[in-house]
């Protein structure tokens, strides 16, 4: 192997520091505790376990972390009666309604009906608005982990052509442009692109978002490109459980310069970035200065 492992597990630690000492900061100075609500429909389990985690990591950076259960069958007009109730309450400063819905549910009108200030996910339509244009929003969290990831990596991303897999509104849309934000030669690719491994070969920065699970084979990469992995694709191996992502870590490893590992990579920025957007939504609610360095 020759790529240089980019580790998201120690990298997520080092924000999730940061964003305590804001905490901090926040309530010893201004007597302000940022508070996130997590609002999860239905019994999905791989949804009760990321919400677990979630809050988990929110009490242990010091914020008040409260979780709303309700039952598969829900009403929608109970869950935006639940929203408009945080909305309105001011010791709640992000929101995050975990996805996917019951299919009862129209997810684009629940999801546009939290406050775009405490939009913590960065879903609402104004928020994605707000990001298309340049201006100040908040951010999808995923995207958000790994364009953090790429600074630490190479600094300025200026000039550098990227590569996005996937057009997903969670992750490929807002991805490709942060990157633009960065100044990068951005292509969206996805299932309908002619010629994938050529578009894939021109890139500086891969950034694979798909869901399809060791799709991308190492003789697809320039040599010395840096590879973002956002997959997390469970499958089975020699009659074992594995967790494997969009690439093919054993041979994108062998070319590539850069490369997070699945897990360990892209997954634990998710919540970090998730903890930053509460502290920065939480800070603009009350007209202080941003943490620096957690924000896109
Ligand atoms: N389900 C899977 N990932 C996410 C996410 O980032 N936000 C929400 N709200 N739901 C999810």
């Amino acid at each position: 192997m020759s790529a240089q492992i980019i580790d998201g597990k120690a990298f997520a630690a080092k924000v999730r520091g940061q964003v305590a000492e804001h905490v901090t900061r926040l309530k010893e100075q201004h007597g302000i505790t940022p508070g996130l609500a997590v609002v999860l429909v239905g019994e999905d389990p791989a949804s009760q376990v990321y919400v677990r985690s979630k809050g988990k990591m929110t009490a242990e950076v010091g914020m008040k972390s409260v979780e709303h259960k309700l039952e598969v069958e829900t009403a929608e007009a109970d869950l935006l009666a639940l929203i408009d109730q945080l909305n309105k309450d001011e010791s709640i400063h992000g929101i995050l309604v975990q996805l996917p819905l019951p299919k009862h549910l129209n997810e684009d009108l629940v999801i546009n009906s939290i406050s775009p200030a405490k939009d913590v996910d960065g879903f609402h339509i104004s928020n994605v608005g707000l990001l298309g244009t340049g201006q100040k929003s908040m951010v999808p969290c995923t995207p958000l982990g790994c364009l953090m990831m790429l600074r630490e990596h190479h600094g300025s991303l200026s000039g550098l052509n990227a590569v996005v897999i996937g057009r997903s509104n969670i992750v490929g849309k807002p991805m490709a442009q942060l990157l633009l934000g960065d100044s990068c030669t951005v292509t969206i690719a996805h299932s309908r692109t002619k010629d994938l491994p050529e578009v894939v070969g021109r890139a500086d920065i891969v950034v694979a978002a798909v869901g399809r699970p060791e799709m991308v084979p190492g003789e697809w990469i320039k040599k010395g490109a840096t590879v973002i992995d956002v997959g997390i694709n469970r499958i089975e191996r020699d009659g074992k459980n594995k967790l494997v992502g969009d690439v093919d870590f054993a041979s994108c490893s062998e070319v590539a310069g850069a490369i997070t590992p699945v897990p360990g990579g892209v997954g634990p920025m998710t919540i970090a970035c998730l903890l930053a957007n509460t502290v920065t939504a939480c800070s603009r609610a009350n007209g202080l200065p941003e943490p620096e360095g957690l924000t896109a």
